[in-house]
């Protein structure tokens, strides 16, 4: 991983929250893993979190959401549940990460909200951005980097995952509870993904993660190197 040059971000009370987006099986948590690595060689200090969860409480919350022995949750308690998780993650997580000019690597942010609860369980939009407003003060990520990849294959590939990670229904990792929605569902996820990425593609870049996980790779890092450069100078 030798000959990225990232800079060290000036001294500054403002880190740079980069988020990572994409569908269930995308390859996000290898790409974060990668890209961690290759930062923490260039003395860049970083965080790597995630959503939902970040926080024992978050965890908690995560474990509620995601187990698939979780029955007859209503879209709207599942909408207030990921908020909830991420308003304790920014308060205790991200903005003291941030406030230590860290870059935070995050798995998932608000986004993801729009995009399943809005897209994929048809909340829509303005739900979700109105509690992001009253709930998280509005943080807006610097750069989201929205993985997009083939619904079906994806979502195989999480469903193989997860079986092999699980232990029988009910114990604390069985993560499934999404991976078990339709084709259709996962379609409308990734609609309202490339519906975000067209409306703010000054923060959205979309990466191709269909190829190699190396070829994703390098894609990932010419964009962060970018845009840390940026802030450098301009800050
Ligand atoms: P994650 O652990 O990132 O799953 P994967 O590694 O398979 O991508 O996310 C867990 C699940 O939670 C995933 O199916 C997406 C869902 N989710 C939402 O529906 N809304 C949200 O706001 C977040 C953060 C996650």
């Amino acid at each position: 991983m030798l000959g990225y040059d990232f800079p060290v971000p000036p001294h500054s009370d403002r880190g740079n929250l980069i988020t990572f987006e994409g569908l269930d099986g995308c390859g996000k948590s290898t790409q974060i893993e990668r890209l961690a690595a290759v930062l923490i060689q260039q003395s860049v200090p970083v965080l790597v979190t995630r959503e939902p969860g970040g926080t024992p409480t978050g965890e908690k919350i995560r474990q509620v959401l995601l187990d698939s022995s979780t029955h007859g949750l209503s879209p709207m308690a599942e909408l207030a549940l990921m908020f909830a998780a991420r308003a304790q993650h920014i308060s205790s997580v991200i903005q003291p990460a941030l406030a230590e000019g860290r870059i935070v690597l995050c798995d998932r942010f608000t986004d993801s909200t729009e995009a399943y609860q809005g897209g994929g369980r048809k909340l829509g939009s303005d739900p979700v951005l109105a509690l992001h407003r009253i709930l998280c003060g509005d943080l807006q990520p610097s750069l989201t980097i929205l993985m997009d990849s083939d619904a079906t294959a994806s979502v195989e590939r999480a469903r193989r995952r997860n079986r092999s990670r699980a232990t029988p229904s009910g114990t604390p990792n069985d993560e499934n509870r999404f991976e078990q929605e339709n084709r259709a569902f996962f379609e409308r996820v990734r609609n309202a993904y490339l519906v975000i990425a067209a409306r703010e593609p000054h923060r959205v870049v979309v990466v191709d993660a269909r190829g190699p996980a190396e070829a994703t790779h390098q894609q990932i890092i010419q964009v962060v190197q970018r845009k840390l450069k940026l802030a450098a100078n301009t800050t």
